[in-house]
């Protein structure tokens, strides 16, 4: 399992000999899953050529805070919101001064200055200069902002001296970054999900839909991300804006999500079922506008196909959750889903309620597996969203 797989981490690096190792580093992040990008401040470039961590990260350096080319591709307040994490590998003790005194002097103390990332410094110097009380004040004031701090080893340096100050081997720092995003429960797993209504046309301009406003599945959507998840999200037509990193699918009738969920589903591990998938479609769709009678007309409607029942008979690996939208008596009609599904787990909520559920940003559900059931009160659409993807996680791990 890629253990920072969805995770995107900027490797700046400062100039100090370790810099050498900084492209081992780029290496085995990208080997653990990560999506990575260098950021290098002008004496970094005496150490190690921008060219060979440009061909490692498959992506070009970014070194100067002044150059307006790159500015307008991926310019620094970008970066900075782009990161989940930025490793300054190798920190050196003038670099370590420069962060503590919130400098922007260089594309990487800007970024720094700007992101809501996780910041870690790798730090490396001489002995002599890491013993000094100017940078022993400065690691603790880092400490105290929450910059997480990896090493520095002890050992033979660069320079003949021996001592602490040495920066620590790439892939201890890699690990490090790793632990970092502990609690990520679905870390390495492909999920998809279902979400919104689907529209069944009658002809070019009229259609069969429900009112469902997709909230619920683009909660998840965002949930399962958070915690790590590679999501497709095949969704109906809603006005919502898809959460970032997710794969976006847009589908408008049951027989496209069928589709589209089947391909996704066939290298899936999750499976969430949260569209409101139209039970009937139309027999024939007209292929002109259908006019006006003085009488009444009949339209003919069957049945469209169970899209996560195909999909939970078809990939037996797959862990399958489905959603029931009961009036009355919810979970014995919810356990009749479950079975008849053949469902791992099924979320019911109670759809007469006007104060949860749809177009509402409040839900409130019960959890229900085989074995199993339990009940999450009245809470935003959001946090039930993180409850349900925990309560996934915990049952995938037994
Ligand atoms: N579902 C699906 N394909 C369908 C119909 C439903 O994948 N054609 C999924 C939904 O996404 C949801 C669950 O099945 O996960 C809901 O099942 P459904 O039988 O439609 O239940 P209700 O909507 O609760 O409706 P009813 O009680 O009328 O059966």
């Amino acid at each position: 399992m890629s253990t920072l797989s969805n995770k995107r981490i900027i490797v700046g690096i400062s100039g100090g000999i370790a810099a050498y190792k900084s492209a081992e580093i780029v290496r085995r992040l990208q080997d653990a899953g990560a999506d990575v990008r260098v950021v290098m401040t002008p004496s970094a470039e005496q150490f190690i050529r921008p060219l060979t961590l440009q061909a490692l990260s498959s992506h070009p350096v970014h070194a100067d805070l002044l150059d307006p080319e790159a500015e307008a591709g991926m310019g620094h307040i970008e970066l900075a919101r782009w990161a989940d994490l930025i490793l300054i590998a190798p920190a050196t003790a003038d670099f370590i001064a420069s962060m503590v005194h919130g400098r922007g002097n260089s594309l990487l103390n800007a970024i720094i200055l700007a992101t809501p990332a996780i910041v870690a410094v790798a730090p490396a110097m001489n002995q002599g200069m890491w013993a000094h009380p100017a940078t022993l004040e400065n690691m603790a004031l880092l400490e105290q902002r929450g910059v997480r701090i990896f090493g520095p080893d002890s050992g033979v340096q660069a320079c003949g001296d021996i001592g602490p100050g040495r920066m620590q081997q790439p892939q201890e720092i890699v690990d490090q970054v790793a632990s970092c995003f502990a609690g990520q429960s679905l870390s390495g797993k492909k999920l998809v999900l279902t979400a919104g209504p689907t529209r069944e046309a009658i002809d070019p301009v009229r259609y069969i839909s429900n009112h469902s406003s997709g909230k619920m599945g683009y909660a998840l959507a965002q949930a399962a991300v958070e915690a790590g998840a590679q999501v497709t999200l095949i969704s109906g037509p809603v006005n919502l804006i898809a959460p970032e990193r997710c794969n976006i699918v847009s589908v408008i009738s049951a027989a496209d999500m069928l589709e589209a969920t089947m391909q996704a589903c066939s290298d899936a591990d999750i499976l969430i079922a949260a569209a409101a998938v139209a039970d009937y479609r139309p027999v024939t769709v007209a292929a002109q506008k259908i006019k006006k009678h003085d009488d009444a007309i009949n339209l003919e409607l069957e049945k469209n196909p169970d899209i996560v029942s195909a999909a939970a008979s078809e990939y037996s690996n797959l862990f399958v959750v489905g959603f029931a939208a009961e009036t009355q008596d919810i979970e014995s009609y919810a356990r009749d889903k479950l079975q008849r599904k053949n469902l791992d787990a099924i979320v019911a909520n109670d759809v007469s309620r006007s104060d949860v559920g749809f177009n509402s940003d409040d839900n409130e559900a019960a959890w229900i597996t085989a074995t199993s059931s339990k009940v999450f009160g009245k809470r935003s659409k959001t946090q039930l969203a993180r409850d349900i993807i925990s309560a996934i996680a915990d049952q995938i791990d037994d």
